[in-house]
């Protein structure tokens, strides 16, 4: 088998990657390690950038998102008791951020790719990359128990932090940027009305952070920090649900409406970079070079980002017969996220509780959010990140 792109995972990098270079007309297979419905089981985050709506659009997937997508023009900072909206829409020039699971993105993605008629081996085993330090790269895979070959020009390695095309490159040809923090994010998901759908609630408090979000106007997405060591099954939901009301200011907490969780885990918070993004003919984009925690909401945003650079770089290779855009493709995406990670890692730092903080460190915390919420600068600062600093 042959194809002109590879792409190994078929979560939304790759299938992105995918639609966009299917538009211009450049051949693509996407190799896949899971089914496609456990793909779909995957709950993660849900809110989008303007860049990531547009490339849904361009990539003639964003029927679904257009219905069913919820704008959003502020979002909610707690503290103290209190809740102050930053005027997010007002702040940027009319930027918004639109509120559309990962899982209905990738489902959209999915059926797309499908109804093109277009390849994805799905429950590939022991896929192996070879020879991308050549012009002849080669995947390897097993299906159905045979073995099978694909040659291909490139290839993209969008198969997420535990993926197989990072774990390829020889070690002293990559840096790998660290931090991990010491909690968890508890998320629950419940088919009930979101307490706050006009804005997300993210809310700092003395039993630690909680996060108000929503994937429907009749489907909630809530989160409270947790010890990295909490075993899911201390979490009932009425623990869960009298814990997040104990963060919340007093006003939100009496309206919140619970009900029974129907999907629930601990997640631990990273942060990660790897260096470069290219190695000969195998680019790196998405949770495969880079993890942000969940605070900011960036990870879906910066996949998205990273597949714009590379689908331009390849359409620019097969039709410009130019390699500026596949030589400049690491420095472009890393400039990106490593602002996407400062900002990440800043909000992560101002709204949760760390274990060795300190009285001291506790009345920084306070001050910043006493000026974040009462500063133009401040609160403008927050909102052009939020909304995603331009391509
Ligand atoms: N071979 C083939 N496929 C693989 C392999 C492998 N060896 N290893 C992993 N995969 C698949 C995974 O099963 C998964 O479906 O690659 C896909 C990677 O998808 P994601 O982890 O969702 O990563 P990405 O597409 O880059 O999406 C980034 O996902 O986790 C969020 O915060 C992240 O929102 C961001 C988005
Ligand atoms: C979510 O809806 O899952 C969500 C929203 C905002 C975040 C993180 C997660 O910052």
């Amino acid at each position: 088998m042959r194809t002109q792109v590879a792409i190994i995972g078929a979560g939304p990098s790759g299938l992105l990657l995918g639609a966009l270079l299917h538009k211009a007309g450049i051949d693509n297979i996407i190799i896949e390690r899971q089914s496609g419905d456990y793909v779909l089981g995957r709950i993660r985050a849900g809110i989008l950038e303007q860049i990531t709506v547009d490339l849904l659009k361009e990539a003639g997937a964003d029927a679904r998102l257009k219905l069913e997508g919820t704008v959003h023009h502020s979002i909610d900072i707690g503290f103290k008791n209190q809740r102050h909206s930053i005027d997010v829409h007002g702040l940027t020039g009319g930027k918004v951020v639109t509120a559309y699971g990962q899982t209905e993105l990738t489902r959209d993605l999915m059926e797309a790719r499908e109804a093109a008629g277009l390849t994805t081996i799905y429950e590939a085993g022991e896929v192996s990359i070879h020879d991308f330090d050549g012009k002849q790269p080669l995947v390897r895979y097993v299906k159905d128990g045979q073995h099978h070959e694909l040659a291909c020009d490139f290839i993209a390695g969008c198969d997420g932090f535990h993926g197989v095309c990072r774990a390829s490159v020889p070690k002293d040809a990559i840096t790998e940027f660290e931090r991990v923090y010491p909690f968890g994010w508890l998320g629950i998901l419940a088919e009930v009305p979101p307490v706050s759908p006009h804005a997300i609630v993210y809310a700092n408090s003395e039993r630690g952070f909680a996060l108000c979000s929503m994937r429907s106007l009749t489907r909630s997405r809530y989160y409270v920090q947790c010890p990295l060591d909490d075993k899911i099954e201390k979490w009932t939901d009425d623990v869960f649900w009298d814990e997040i009301r104990r963060r919340l200011d007093p006003d939100l907490a009496s309206r919140i409406i619970t009900g029974p969780s129907i999907e629930k885990s601990i997640a631990p918070l990273r942060s990660f970079v790897a260096e470069p993004m290219r190695f000969g003919s195998l680019f790196l984009a998405g949770d495969a070079a880079h993890i942000v925690p969940p605070t900011g909401a960036k990870g879906l945003n910066l996949a998205a980002s990273d597949v714009k650079y590379l689908s331009s770089a390849f359409i620019e290779h097969y039709k410009e017969k130019t390699d500026a855009g596949l030589d400049s493709y690491s420095e472009r995406c890393l400039r990106r996220i490593w602002r996407a990670e400062r900002f990440s890692w800043w909000l992560t730092s101002l709204l949760h509780r760390f274990p060795d903080t300190g009285g001291f460190g506790q009345k920084i915390q306070e001050a910043e959010l006493d000026y974040l919420v009462t500063s133009q600068a401040a609160s403008t600062a927050l909102a052009e990140n939020y909304v995603g600093l331009p391509l």
